[in-house]
């Protein structure tokens, strides 16, 4: 009832920020339209956690890629192995440590890991 009233009296009081107020949100849904159409939802994931690898893995595995690690690309591990390799290191990579890299930035180069099959 309360809102109501309200409602009543801005519609009454300035018919006119009504309006204005739905073409803006007509243009906004627009928008988000066309984002929605030139951005496929694949695309959007991948783009999660590059920053995150480029700086905690990017050195060594330069876009999922061999230099001083190995390729990253296709080696489908599941998420226990691959946080075992970042947490505790290898024979020659050294452990990460959530001082380093957070847990949710982990979780968020684990999605970009995701994306080019290095965790499955
Ligand atoms: C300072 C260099 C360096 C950094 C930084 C680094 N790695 Fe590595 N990584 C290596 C090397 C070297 C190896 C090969 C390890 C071996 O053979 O023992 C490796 C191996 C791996 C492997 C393969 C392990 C296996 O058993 O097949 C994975 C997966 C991996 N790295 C993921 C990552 C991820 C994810 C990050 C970032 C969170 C990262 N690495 C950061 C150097 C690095």
């Amino acid at each position: 009832m309360e809102v109501e009233r309200l409602t009543v009296q801005t519609t009454t009081r300035s018919p006119r920020r009504w309006i204005l107020l739905a073409s803006a949100l007509g243009s906004m849904s627009l928008v988000v339209a066309l984002m929605a159409a030139t951005a496929p939802p694949v695309q959007a994931q991948a783009a999660v956690g590059v920053p995150q690898f480029n700086r905690a893995c990017g050195r060594c595995h330069p876009n999922g890629d061999e230099d001083t690690g190995p390729d990253l690309h296709n080696k489908n591990l599941s998420v226990e192995a691959m946080t075992k390799v970042i947490r505790q290191g290898t024979k020659r990579m050294r452990p990460i440590a959530p001082t380093k890299l957070t847990d949710a930035d982990l979780a968020r180069v684990m999605t970009f890991l995701r994306s080019i099959h290095a965790v499955r």
